[in-house]
């Protein structure tokens, strides 16, 4: 009887709340839900996915998209995409970066070192995409509640997903630009042309040195997937995801720590709440 009191109104709260965020949504077209290995409460990056979409952005999408917020170190995250040392270097190494050094004139490049970020690029006014999968929502659940929100996150890499998938082929003259049709962004037209067709990349396997025997790492038998354009809608999706959102993993094992505390000091407060009020109550 308590309890119930006490958690009605927090009930009503948490509803409001989630109904809020919802009004926000829903100027888009239709997202297609995906299912990630990062969702729910216990889900984790596969790092074998992030490192496929970690090809298809550098080899598709940074011709016109920059990363700024995110350092090159960050590929061998071993809860992210986990590249191996060597090949942070190498990737590192095929960026230029902006040359700060004492010798450096001003609009000189270098090759990236591991340190750096990836370079700011608005190639033909695209945005960056270091926040774009927290920045997008992509659903909001049934009704508008935001319960998928609790089992399946905020939706942002499937909006890019459904986006990504969601080209209508038409194409809009506008202003002396052109526009393509694209079933999910707001509005319909996007000036951004369809980046992906399906074998935009050859899925090499990448890994491998210290990863061995780690989750995620399939070995020499790891056959990548066909590079259909859903799959490479589906890796770049989970890619960004990662990107904006690097820590994920620490932040759900913390948040479960946290609740699981919760409810021990709960039941010990409880029991104590019972004890004080015993002889006053009557109940022995
Ligand atoms: C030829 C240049 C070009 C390429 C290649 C390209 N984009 Fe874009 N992208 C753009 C432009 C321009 C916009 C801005 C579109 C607009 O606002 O109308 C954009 C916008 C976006 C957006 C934001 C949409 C929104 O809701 O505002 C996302 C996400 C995106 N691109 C992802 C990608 C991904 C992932 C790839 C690689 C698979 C890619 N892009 C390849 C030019 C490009």
């Amino acid at each position: 009887m308590m309890i119930k009191r006490i958690l009605a109104p927090l009930a009503v709260v948490a509803a409001t709340g989630l109904a809020g965020q919802a009004l926000a949504a829903g100027e888009g077209g239709h997202v297609t839900d995906v299912d990630f290995s990062f969702e729910g409460p216990f889900g984790t990056y596969d790092s074998m996915q992030l490192q496929r979409g970690f090809q298809v952005f550098h080899q598709v999408c940074a011709s016109c998209h920059g990363l700024k917020y995110l350092a090159f170190r960050s590929l061998g995250d071993s809860t992210g995409p986990a590249f191996p040392d060597d090949q942070v270097k190498a990737i590192a190494a095929l960026y230029e970066v902006a040359d700060t050094g004492p010798e450096a004139l001003p609009g000189d490049t270098r090759p990236g070192l591991p340190s750096d970020k990836f370079p700011a690029n608005t190639a033909a006014g695209a945005p960056d995409l270091s926040l774009m999968a927290k920045a997008r929502a992509g659903f909001h659940g049934p009704y508008g509640l935001g319960i998928n929100q609790f089992l399946k996150g905020t939706g942002g890499a499937e909006y890019i997903y459904s986006l990504l998938t969601g080209y209508t082929g038409e194409e809009h003259e506008a202003a002396g630009s052109i526009l393509y049709g694209n079933e999910v962004f707001p509005g319909g037209k996007i000036s951004m042309a369809q980046p992906l067709w399906g074998d935009d990349v050859e899925y090499t396997v990448h890994g491998g040195g210290d990863h061995e025997g780690e989750e995620g790492y399939h070995g020499a038998d790891y056959t990548p997937p066909e590079a259909t354009i859903e799959q490479e809608a589906k890796d770049v999706a989970a890619f960004l995801m990662w990107v904006a959102e690097p820590k994920l993993t620490e932040r759900k094992e913390a948040g479960l720590r946290n609740l699981i505390w919760l409810v021990i000091l709960s039941v010990l407060l409880y029991f104590t709440n019972k004890k004080v009020w015993a002889s006053v109550k009557g109940d022995h």
